[in-house]
């Protein structure tokens, strides 16, 4: 289970940029443009070879930053990220051995849902803070307020087609804790260096974050 300290870090900062780095050489210079636009966390995907120690840069130089690790499929997988100081794991799907796996190791586990009988499976496993995944493809907004109103204490965090065109929407919904999403930290921009344009998308992100939950 989530604690609620936790939960209040995701709902203040309201959008949980999702990384995946090609190489950690730049995860300094991410973190440090995430940090200055105003979005002191990240789920680190384990999409990427470089998620291990993307996850030791970012706690190393930002100790504020709330770092998770996201794409988490396996146990071992799951290990690994806590050994290098990830504090929550997020996953695209809701496997009980992984999720049994986090939750016995003590940490917060995030899996992906996108049905009710999936709400069920990780409602059963004691979570009822779930990543709603793929959100857009799976009907968006309009599907987790059908979806919220037999499972009254079930939040969620969409993610997967958000952007800064539909988050305020999302971050309306009092179900809704956080966004994560991509939009702010796009592959390219990060291989051409344009740390600036993270930042400058950060801050328009953190924005939108202020104006629905000042
Ligand atoms: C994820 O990893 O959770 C999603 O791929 C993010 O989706 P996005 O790229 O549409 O933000």
């Amino acid at each position: 289970m989530i604690t609620s300290e936790l939960k209040d870090r995701f709902y203040k900062t309201g959008v949980i940029p999702v990384i995946a780095l090609d190489d950690a050489k730049d995860a300094a210079s991410l973190g440090e443009a995430l940090m200055k636009g105003g979005l002191p966390a990240a789920e680190v995907t384990f999409r990427t070879s470089a998620a291990v120690n993307t996850i030791k840069t970012l706690k190393k130089e930002f100790p504020e930053m709330l770092v998770g690790a996201g794409t988490v499929l396996t146990a071992e997988q799951a290990d690994r990220a806590i050994e290098a100081g990830a504090e929550f794991i997020v996953a695209p799907g809701c496997n009980p051995k992984v999720v049994k796996h986090v939750l016995e190791k003590g940490y917060p586990m995030t899996p992906g849902i996108a049905t009710a009988s999936e709400i069920e499976m990780a409602l059963d496993l004691g979570i009822d803070f779930v990543k709603f995944f793929p959100a857009e493809a799976n009907g968006g907004l309009p599907m987790i307020k059908a979806l919220a109103g037999p499972y009254v204490n079930v939040s969620f965090m969409p993610t997967g087609g958000v952007s800064a065109k539909n988050l305020a929407d999302y971050l309306s919904y009092n179900k809704i804790v956080c966004c994560g999403g991509t939009w702010m930290v796009k592959k390219d921009l990060v291989t051409e260096g344009r740390f600036d344009e993270i930042e400058k998308l950060s801050r328009e992100a953190a924005d939108i974050v202020k104006s629905i939950r000042g």
